[in-house]
């Protein structure tokens, strides 16, 4: 069972974010990219691009696994949260020096760069935390040259489901997702990106999904333990202000992580989720 995290809420600019900017959330992001790299970047292909951006681009950790698979790449990443971008220029130290990734601290809808700068954008986890999501897609058209190409992937929370139903969990994140959306975000982004895409212009959007599944395909316990913890700890990123400010309780939580216990060994069990990702090319 994932380790109970200390939170602080606390913000350099008085905004919230679902998840935190601790310490512990940022180990979180770097396992996160990893476990979750044949889901996001299955379908992606930056072969043709020299130079693209990363907006909300977090420690770097989806910009490490960029250059690992286009090294002929050069990233910029950009995100409003001044402590995210001093960990990602520790994460990414060699690449900086090697010229091969740039960081700075700005927001997603008032790019520091002229029209047509990048030929490929990356968007990862980062509209589902915003509210104009038009306002940065609109931005991150402009600075894409034409033809340049866009991968975004996002949420789809509705998309959470369980065999046998686990009624604290799904009670937990109804709340988790009300929290969100009351924090300015959309829980179910993924689901809209087509539409958006289209909206401010981009030539060309296909939108497909991607099942993230445990049943008994995953039989080793290790890979269970390893997806369902991954799960649970991400849950629990808003367990302190659930518990807080929410009126979820600990009871609600413990039940929770049994409910965990019991489809990591019950191997009739299913877990599935779905996201959504993007492609749109600037016309
Ligand atoms: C869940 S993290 C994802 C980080 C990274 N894309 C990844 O997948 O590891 C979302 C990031 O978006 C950033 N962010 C949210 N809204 C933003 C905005 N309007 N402009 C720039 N960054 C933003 C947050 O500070 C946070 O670091």
């Amino acid at each position: 069972m994932p380790r109970r995290v200390g939170y602080n809420w606390g913000m350099s600019d008085e905004r919230t974010y679902i998840h935190g900017f601790t310490e512990d959330e940022r180990d979180r992001l770097s396992r996160q990219a990893l476990s979750l790299e044949p889901y996001v970047f299955g379908h992606l292909d930056y072969s043709r691009c020299r130079h693209i951006i990363e907006v909300g681009c977090g420690v770097g950790a989806q910009m490490k696994i960029l250059l690992r698979r286009w090294p002929r790449l050069k990233v910029t990443g950009i995100d409003r949260e001044p402590s995210q971008i001093a960990a990602a220029r520790r994460f990414m130290a060699s690449e900086i020096a090697a010229g091969q990734a740039l960081f700075l601290v700005g927001e997603g809808d008032s790019l520091p760069f002229p029209d047509d700068h990048f030929d490929g954008a990356f968007l990862c986890w980062m509209l589902e935390h915003v509210q104009d999501t038009h306002g940065i897609m609109a931005e991150l058209r402009r600075v894409m040259r034409p033809g340049a190409v866009l991968y975004d992937t996002e949420v789809f929370n509705s998309g959470l489901h369980t065999d046998p139903p686990c009624p604290a969990m799904r009670s937990y994140w109804a709340t988790f997702n009300a929290y969100q959306r009351r924090l300015g975000g959309d829980p179910d982004i993924g689901m809209k990106l087509k539409n958006l895409a289209m909206k401010v212009g981009f030539a060309s959007a296909t939108l497909h999904s991607v099942e993230a599944k445990l049943d008994r395909d995953v039989s080793k316990p290790s890979d269970r333990a390893a997806f369902l913890d991954y799960w649970h700890e991400l849950l629990l990123t808003a367990a302190p202000h659930l518990l807080a400010e929410e009126g979820v309780s600990q009871t609600l939580i413990d039940e929770m992580g049994r409910e965990f216990v019991s489809l990591r060994e019950d191997f009739d069990s299913v877990f599935v989720y779905r996201l959504f990702q993007l492609r749109a090319v600037s016309p």
